[in-house]
């Protein structure tokens, strides 16, 4: 018997199709009206498929009573209720190494369009103001600087790695000294931020991380600061960014990610010292394409009884595998 998949979000479309004929695949984020269509599989779902931009809520896995498995397209799974996942013996799996290389590259792309003011720079010629007003206003280098990452896990490793290639030196703070990385730890983030010409941030979404990027933490950064996020933006206290922006609290700003995205705020808009992207961290064909591989090998993995690749939660998920029809 076909196993049955709830998807929350797309996924690419060689993998989408692999997918579809392996398992029977319910796409509710297309569904004209989602309640009717989840109340019609709900007993049925074995196993969901999510994204970074579908909720798989506590209810959720509530409603789904013969669910068995979360594999997620991301490597942040902070859309998901884990808690309520594990009270339920249901694992859930996230594509982490895949897209560290690309996302970490978007890192140093908009760390170097805030300095050397690439976009004003693109506006500059292709609006004719080069050949009417002549050379543009200078920008800043990057050698000599200070990067403080916030997490120094795989993306922050790989972020650090290549801003030294940049002449720039390495500072980080995180849950704790990380073994083997050779740079300054501060204690939190205010430290690391007085320490810091660029603050990057790069670690997961958790309660403890919710706006972690707030006021103080801006006002210790100064007025030639730039903050750079590539993890989430409910890490950064975006009003508190927009106003530190505003009024040149902070130099600048490179975003990859917002509160509520898609919306980004107007006010961030219409500032000339910030480069806006929308969420282009693992967004290349190699990279989505791997992750979706990884999604598809995980779930053929679970459903084969071997243990899967990249749980979230390994503490049981090597018995959950091998015990699941005992379940
Ligand atoms: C998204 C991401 O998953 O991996 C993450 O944590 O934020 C992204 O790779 C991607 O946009 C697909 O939802």
């Amino acid at each position: 018997m076909r196993q049955k998949i709830l998807m929350m979000g797309p996924i690419p479309a060689a993998q989408m199709q692999e997918l579809e004929e392996n398992y029977d695949v319910t796409k509710l984020w297309l569904a004209p009206d989602p309640e009717a269509t989840l109340a019609a599989v709900r007993q049925d779902i074995t196993a969901i498929v999510s994204t970074a931009f579908g909720k798989v809520s506590a209810k959720l896995i509530q409603a789904l009573p013969n669910l068995e498995i979360i594999s997620h397209f991301g490597v942040g799974y902070d859309s998901i209720d884990v808690a309520a996942a594990q009270e339920r013996a249901v694992i859930v799996t996230n594509t982490p190494d895949v897209l560290t290389d690309d996302t970490a590259d978007i890192g140093l792309a908009l760390t170097l369009a805030v300095f050397r003011r690439i976009v004003e720079g693109d506006i500059y010629v292709r609006s004719g103001q080069w050949a009417k007003k002549g050379a543009m206003p200078l920008g800043r280098g990057l050698r000599g600087r200070t990067m403080g990452i916030i997490g120094m896990g795989r993306i922050g490793q790989a972020v650090a790695a290549r801003a030294r290639a940049f002449g720039i030196q390495i500072a980080y703070t995180g849950r704790g000294k990380k073994a083997g990385v050779d740079a300054a730890f501060y204690p939190d983030a205010v430290s690391l931020a007085a320490a810091s010409d660029i603050l990057m941030i790069c670690c997961a979404y958790t309660p403890d991380t919710h706006q972690l990027v707030n006021m103080p933490v801006l006002k210790a950064l100064g007025r030639d600061g730039v903050v750079v996020n590539i993890a989430r933006g409910k890490i950064v206290d975006e009003l508190g960014l927009i106003d530190a922006l505003q009024s040149g609290l902070i130099a600048g700003a490179g975003l990859d990610v917002f509160e509520n995205e898609p919306d980004v705020p107007s006010a961030l808009c219409r500032l000339d010292n910030v480069v806006l992207l929308p969420h282009l961290g693992s967004a290349t064909h190699d990279t989505r394409a791997a992750m979706g591989r990884l999604v598809l090998e995980n779930l053929r993995l679970y459903f084969e009884k071997a243990e899967v690749l990249t749980p979230v939660t390994p503490a049981f998920a090597g018995k959950l595998a091998k015990n699941r029809d005992l379940l």
